[in-house]
């Protein structure tokens, strides 16, 4: 199975930014130990701070992949474009994010991804990821 992680905007600075909100643990160090976890999946990550790179990378790996998993970060709350690219696919989006952003500002309670999207996991922190992995597993 072949799992393509994308990570939007700021991600990069997971660790560092916000760890009250984000946690102390880099994205980095967090993908070895998911590889770890899942030897027998295909797992790649990809992250840009840049729409349209994200927007090329669905683009990428939206027709030869089993699953993405999509924090598209901040632009999940402005980017029709994302939104769109997703629609234009055929792998399944599941959507995550680390934060619960229900539980935060209003602007964060719009999302452009989640229509699109086979389902949506937030609010568990990195786990988010992990739980995205399993439902891919348990289709
Ligand atoms: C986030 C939530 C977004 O609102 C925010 O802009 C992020 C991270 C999350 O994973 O909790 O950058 O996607």
């Amino acid at each position: 199975m072949k799992i393509n992680i994308i990570n939007g905007p700021n991600l990069n600075l997971l660790g560092k930014r916000e760890p009250e909100v984000y946690g102390s643990e880099s994205f980095n160090i967090y993908f070895e130990e998911l590889k770890l976890k899942f030897p027998e999946i295909d797992l790649k990550f990809f992250q840009s701070n840049i729409e349209g790179e994200i927007i090329n990378q669905i683009h990428k790996v939206g027709f030869s992949s089993d699953g993405i998993i999509l924090n598209a970060a901040a632009y999940t709350h402005t980017s029709i474009g994302i939104g769109d690219a997703i629609k234009s696919i055929e792998v399944p989006v599941i959507e995550v994010h680390i934060s619960n952003t229900f539980s935060r500002e209003d602007f964060r309670h719009k999302s452009y991804i989640t229509p699109n999207s086979k389902g949506l996991i937030l609010g568990f922190g990195l786990d988010s990821y992990r739980l995205a992995i399993e439902s891919f597993l348990s289709r």
